[in-house]
């Protein structure tokens, strides 16, 4: 019996799945890891936290194992965009500089000033947003000269637990995609803007196919995690094309909703040469010569968590939301927007913040979390429109993460996106993308779909409510002014908190 591994690091934890040959996960271990946020806009982690997580989870996996089970070989899925810094002894210089940190307004500045906006999207598709890694790295450079000079290569959270178990530094496509120092469509390292930013090449990564082989166990990790020194190492990718591959995205026409602590809504390109003008992010899928195009809520599961934490610790997430169920749609006329850490998609604004708006002395408990449920989904809407305005032709989404978890949200994205969604039978999320990549790096099957065809089979079709569904059309069109009528609110407030801090 052999078995292979998929590693999802993601924000707030990593989860390990043991896969079998029919994509049935017969154990999962998890560890979580602490977020440190020492200033507004700050978010950092402790890549050693990663590492020893890691660790731990794949030991526990490793201990349950009979003696003639065996695992041929793990990869990677993790979470995007985190700068990650290691001086020539391989030694982490500083804290990760995470993905929904926005200190970095001002590189987003200068990238735009320095190379023009045009430039930009020709090289490396995208526009510069405070998440990606190229302005932590100017970040770094102007704040830390001292940490800049120590810098022999950088490397994405995954690729660091990876380099920790093989010794190899090495970055999948699908991740680099998100530095904005890939030339997207060739899928090589961009020489302009590397020199445009005075950033040596030597100092990124080599890059791999997500299915590519890389390095060998080290000893110490072997004796440490209980994997046999025969298991193969494959490089992994992007948390979000990893789910994509989980949620069998791999072809034109199909697209992926998920709400995990950001949000995305995601969508298949097989070219890769196209304009979005910056408007959604277009990367490099891990499937070979594939792409897709993506909008991102910056706070959608973290705005539910944040609400739960401080509004109604006592209740779990499936209390909060029976409750919420129990009031009409449109919470009787609360809404809520979720830019609780500023926004990405469609707003590129890290200065931004959340707003409860209509709140009437009726309203209860339950018409919040309501509020904020529906917040969080139409947010997610705004993505899909820029898609639909473009012609894109999208009537099912399947959703995965914890937005999938719930009857009620599954309803709800299927009114607000007005499509039907998806719900696998068993929904692992991009753990089970990455214990793909390593079935068929290890010859299980010949490509990721021939994988997707055994491992994934839909369980739940949701259509949208007829009913709700032009309701929330309306009051679509009311959220969507929130954002114009509070921005000048938001930035004003942010002048005011400034003052007060200092
Ligand atoms: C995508 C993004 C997030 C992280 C979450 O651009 O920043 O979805 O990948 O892990």
């Amino acid at each position: 019996m052999s078995y292979v591994i998929g590693v999802d690091l993601g924000t707030s934890a990593v989860k390990v799945l043991l896969v079998n040959h029919n994509g049935k996960v017969v154990k999962e271990a998890s560890r979580e890891y602490p977020v440190i946020n020492s200033q507004s806009g700050y978010s950092e982690q402790d890549p050693e936290d990663w590492v020893n997580g890691t660790f731990q989870a794949l030991k526990e996996i490793t201990s349950s194992l009979a003696a003639d089970e065996k695992i041929d070989s793990i990869s990677f899925a993790g979470q995007m965009h985190g700068l990650v810094m290691v001086d020539e002894g391989g030694k982490v210089i500083r804290p990760a500089i995470l993905w929904n940190d926005t200190r970095t307004t001002e590189q987003c500045h200068d990238i735009v000033n320095t190379l023009g906006n045009e430039k930009l999207f020709e090289l490396t598709k995208n526009p510069a947003l405070e998440g990606f890694t190229l302005p932590k790295m100017l970040w770094v450079k102007k704040h830390e000269p001292e940490n800049w000079q120590r810098l022999y290569q950088f490397m994405l959270p995954k690729d660091y637990v990876r380099y920790r178990m093989t010794g190899e530094m090495a970055m999948d496509l699908s991740d680099a995609a998100g530095t904005l120092l890939l030339n997207v469509e060739k899928g090589e390292w961009s020489s302009e803007v590397l020199k445009a930013f005075k950033i040596e090449e030597s100092r990124c990564p080599k890059l791999l196919f997500s299915t590519d082989q890389t390095g060998e166990l080290l000893p110490d990790v072997i004796s440490e995690t209980g994997l046999n020194a025969s298991v193969k190492v494959f490089a992994g990718g992007a948390d979000n094309a990893c789910g994509a591959i989980g949620a069998g995205v791999l072809k034109e026409g199909l697209s992926m909703c998920s709400i995990g602590t950001s949000g995305v809504v995601l969508s298949y390109e097989k070219r890769g040469d196209l304009d979005f003008e910056g408007k959604v992010h277009y990367f490099n899928h891990g499937v070979p010569d594939a792409y897709y195009t993506m909008g991102v809520t910056l706070a959608a599961g973290d705005s539910l968590y944040w609400y739960r934490k401080n509004f109604a610790p006592d209740l779990s997430f499936d209390e909060l939301i029976q409750e919420a169920a129990l009031t009409p749609a449109g919470a009787e006329g609360l809404v809520f927007t979720p830019y609780i850490s500023g926004e990405r998609t469609p707003y590129a604004d890290a200065i931004v913040r959340g707003s409860f708006i209509g709140i009437d002395k009726r309203h209860t408990r339950g018409h919040f979390t309501r509020a904020v449920l529906e917040g969080i989904t139409f947010s997610l809407n705004e993505s899909l429109n820029i898609f639909r305005d473009r012609d894109k032709v999208i009537d099912q989404i399947v959703s995965i993460g914890g937005g999938a978890k719930s009857d009620f949200w599954l309803q709800l994205q299927a009114d607000i996106f007005d499509a039907e969604i998806l719900k696998l039978n068993s929904e692992q999320g991009p753990g089970m993308g990455a214990a793909m990549i390593a079935a068929v790096g290890s010859g299980w099957f010949n490509d990721l779909t021939e994988c997707a065809d055994r491992f994934l089979a839909v369980g739940t079709v949701v259509k949208p409510n007829m009913e709700n569904k032009e309701f929330y059309k309306s009051l679509f069109s009311v959220y969507k002014q929130v954002y114009n009528q509070t921005k000048e609110i938001s930035r004003m407030l942010n002048e005011c908190k400034e003052r007060v801090v200092k």
